[in-house]
């Protein structure tokens, strides 16, 4: 690839995506601060408080690493800390795809259990693998919020099933749903969830979140291998003995961090959650007025909507269209699979059901509905 000069003069735009995702102007000045060392006390008053303020805001007792990656990280470090031989991949789209893919590139035998894309992951057809396998599976790997397909999968039920078999943890990736959508995490024995700071956190990319339970952090010490980088042990001794990070950490993006997490309490997660579930709402009728949903009934997500192109417009001209007329962004399909059958809005983070109706008012007028 050529250098293509990075220029000083871009339009700002309105980020309507499923992350990166708006960030508060308060939050963004945070960053803006002289550097200091990540082995100095302020590191650990920093570090102390984001850990401590994200437990209270999930309402998890689990332990929470904070770490400078995004949430991929952590569909790396789950599987080799938790896996030996067998994981199960209820697979629904893209993200559920990759996170097996990631298991099978790391030499795991990776059982799918396939869904068409856009239908949602059944807890009784995970209890009808568990029970009916001859395998032992280490862990079951579910998608709560499957971004390319704009389903919310039934993560609650399907833990409550996996919670029935002692020996396999329930890993969940929350990227595109954690602080946009509320999940008990420890009423449901989910062992491990991460998010990307990026998504419904609103906070700059930079940082993945992960909860971790008691049991798979014992889990991950007896076994022979695991990851250095994203280690539980690691990561949660080094937080139990110093109260900072194993290596040196994107500091900016915690100050950032703490700033945001702020309006977060302020918020609270069962608020926040409502305030998307609205935005949600908002937008399917929308779509359902001039085009479709494309996820299975009942199972839509909360902080993207994937949209069926019913009316075939062209999506590639609309989203451009709407990024030059009003400097708004949004999302096309995605993949091959998806691209201009579909598009997806992000509506998470700081936006609001008004900010929502500035886009849709905006994509009708430039698709001429
Ligand atoms: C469901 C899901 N999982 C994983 C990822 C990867 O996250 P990241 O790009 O932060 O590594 C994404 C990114 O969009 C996602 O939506």
């Amino acid at each position: 690839m050529e250098k293509r000069e990075y220029a000083e003069d871009y339009p700002e735009k309105t980020l309507y995506i499923p992350g990166p995702t708006e960030v508060r102007e308060d939050v963004i000045e945070e960053m803006a601060q002289p550097m200091f060392g990540h082995r100095m006390d302020r590191m650990t008053d920093l570090y102390t408080t984001i850990v401590e303020d994200t437990k209270a805001f999930l309402g998890t007792n689990n332990d929470v690493v904070i770490l400078t990656a995004s949430g991929t990280e952590f569909w790396e470090a789950s599987t080799l800390n938790l896996v030996d031989e067998n994981i199960l991949v209820p697979t629904c789209g893209s993200f559920s795809e990759r996170h097996a893919n990631v298991a099978e590139r790391l030499g795991k035998d990776v059982d799918r259990l396939e869904y068409e894309w856009g239908d949602a992951i059944k807890p009784e057809d995970v209890r009808d693998v568990l029970e009916s396998s001859e395998k032992q599976y280490d862990v079951v790997a579910t998608v709560m919020n499957e971004s390319s397909t704009g389903v919310r999968n039934p993560i609650e039920e399907i833990g409550d099933v996996v919670a029935e078999y002692p020996e396999t943890y329930f890993v969940v990736d929350a990227v595109s749903a954690l602080g946009g959508d509320h999940v008990d995490i420890d009423a449901h024995g989910i062992d491990v969830i991460f998010a990307s700071s990026q998504k419904a956190f609103a906070m700059p990319p930079g940082l993945a979140v992960c909860a971790v339970s008691e049991e798979a952090y014992s889990r991950e010490v007896g076994k022979d291998s695991a990851s250095w980088y994203g280690g539980f042990q690691r990561t949660i001794d080094y937080y139990d003995r110093k109260g900072q990070t194993h290596s040196t950490p994107a500091i900016p993006v915690m100050l950032a961090y703490r700033e945001q997490m702020k309006h977060m309490l302020e918020e609270g997660h069962e608020e926040r959650s409502e305030r998307h579930r609205e935005m949600a709402e908002y937008t399917r009728d929308w779509a359902r007025e001039h085009f479709d949903t494309f996820p299975e009934a009942g199972y839509e997500s909360q902080t993207v909507s994937c949209i069926e192109n019913t009316q075939g417009i062209d999506v590639a001209a609309t989203i451009e269209g709407v990024s030059e007329e009003y400097d708004y962004v949004f999302s096309n399909g995605y993949g091959s699979q998806l691209g201009e059958e579909t598009f997806r809005i992000g509506h998470m983070g700081e936006h609001d059901r008004d900010s929502i109706e500035k886009l849709t008012d905006a994509i009708e007028d430039v698709a001429g509905l």
